[in-house]
């Protein structure tokens, strides 16, 4: 058996170390028994724009824990209660973790399990949402595998494919149901708020469903030109010109379908110069989503932000221009995504090349575990990669 497990730690704002600690056990938060759980060899493992929340000393979390929530891996150890799930199945995580067996998980609701986390009724990996161990390690616990685990049908057709399938625990999926709560569906406007990992995803998942005018907005230029060259629509919201008038001069009219927020509480104001405001994309949504239309608020929005401007803000308390939006009939879908409704079907689309057009958009660079901390690093000073951790050089002796 394997010695060591090197993990990404989180020891404090910008602050992570490479730690090596004991290798995982079939046991969870506070000893919890995980004989449902597996323990997984990581083939790749994300770094997340909510990863670069936490390492930013945004999104509070203990010192010490590990980070990870986008993980791929192979199964190389079996809990007595597993049926179904066997050694060397290749797996991706989704990044909730959910029982199968409360209410909320049976309604197909994984983001808000019942049974996973003492304090609130979600959990995930490498949160402070139940304190499972996160996946930015050579090795990890999966509980409840049955379950949670996505095996892919074939090993080598899903390692040819692993850069993509790669996304399936999280962002792929996230920017999807953004889309799919927005309302989405063949021949749809779309403004998707953040040209981040989430909003490429978001891109990439409009267009699986068929949409038509695909507008993507930042602030930020070389994500916009990524955007751009991949075949979508940008606007440039530092720029003078308000976003509906922006949207008019590219679609012919100020308001689309839909509306995508997949940037979520640091966001920046509109225009030149304009600071912080965590409200600037909800309020933005609400101006240019037309009468009737949806909006799907992936972006995270969270109580207890160290560097929001007032204590009414660090309580996560907004100015939304509500009483205009009101009257436009809007409806609205937030919190995390459950991964699990969508991840079987965009394997398949993966599989059988309907989404040929991921990988430009993702813009991925594979970087090695003990490279991680300067991933970070980059992700945070805006760099428009995708960046994915290889812990065990698997994709290089993939080919
Ligand atoms: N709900 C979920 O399940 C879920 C899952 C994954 C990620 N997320 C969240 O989605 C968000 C995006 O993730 P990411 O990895 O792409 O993060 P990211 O930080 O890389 O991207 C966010 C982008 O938004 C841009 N931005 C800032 N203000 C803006 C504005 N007013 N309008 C448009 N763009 C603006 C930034 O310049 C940045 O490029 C994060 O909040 C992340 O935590 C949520
Ligand atoms: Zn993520
Ligand atoms: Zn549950």
């Amino acid at each position: 058996m394997a010695t060591e497990n090197r993990v990404v730690t989180y020891m404090g704002p910008k602050k992570l170390e490479i730690q090596n600690v004991e290798f995982p056990k079939l046991v969870g938060p506070k000893g919890r028994k995980c004989e449902h759980g597996v323990i997984l060899k990581i083939v790749v493992t994300n770094i997340c724009g909510s990863d670069q929340h936490i390492y930013r000393g945004r999104f509070p979390v203990p010192q010490g824990m590990v980070l990870g929530h986008e993980m791929t891996g192979e199964v190389i150890e079996v809990g007595r209660d597993v049926e179904f799930i066997k050694k060397g199945d290749l797996c991706s995580v989704p990044f909730n973790v959910s029982c199968g067996r409360c209410r909320n998980c049976m309604e197909r609701h994984t983001d808000v399990c019942m049974n996973v986390n003492d304090e609130i009724d979600c959990g995930a990996y490498g949160f402070n949402l139940g304190g499972w161990q996160g996946g930015q390690a050579d090795y990890m616990m999966v509980p409840y595998a049955d379950w949670n685990l996505l095996k892919f049908p074939d090993k080598d057709r899903a390692m040819a494919k692993i850069k993509d399938l790669a996304f399936l625990s999280d962002i792929l999926p996230t920017g999807f149901h953004g889309c799919v709560a927005a309302g989405a569906t063949w021949g749809s406007s779309v403004y998707i708020a953040g040209a981040g990992p989430v909003g490429r995803a978001a891109a990439a998942g409009a267009r699986l469903l068929g949409a038509s005018c695909i507008v993507v907005g930042d602030t930020d230029k070389q994500r916009l030109e990524v955007v751009k060259k991949a075949g979508y629509q940008t606007v440039d919201l530092a720029s003078s010109t308000p976003l509906p008038d922006q949207i008019e001069a590219i679609y012919g009219k100020r308001e689309v379908d839909c509306g995508v927020d997949c940037v979520g509480f640091e966001a920046h104001g509109h225009g030149p110069g304009a600071e912080d405001d965590p409200a600037a994309v909800l309020n933005g949504l609400f101006e240019v989503v037309r009468a009737g239309g949806g909006m799907g608020i992936p972006g995270i929005y969270t109580a207890g932000d160290s560097e929001a401007k007032n204590e009414t803000i660090r309580k996560g308390a907004y100015q939304l221009d509500f009483g205009k939006a009101w009257i436009k009939s809007p409806s609205l879908v937030a919190g995390q995504a459950p991964i699990k409704k969508y991840n079987r079907q965009l394997m398949e689309a993966i599989l059988w090349d309907r989404m040929p057009y991921l990988g430009e958009v993702m813009n991925v660079e594979v970087v090695p575990l003990d490279k991680a901390v300067d991933a970070y690093r980059l992700f945070d000073e805006g760099s428009p990669k995708k960046y994915i951790i290889d812990p065990h050089n698997s994709l290089k002796q993939a080919g």
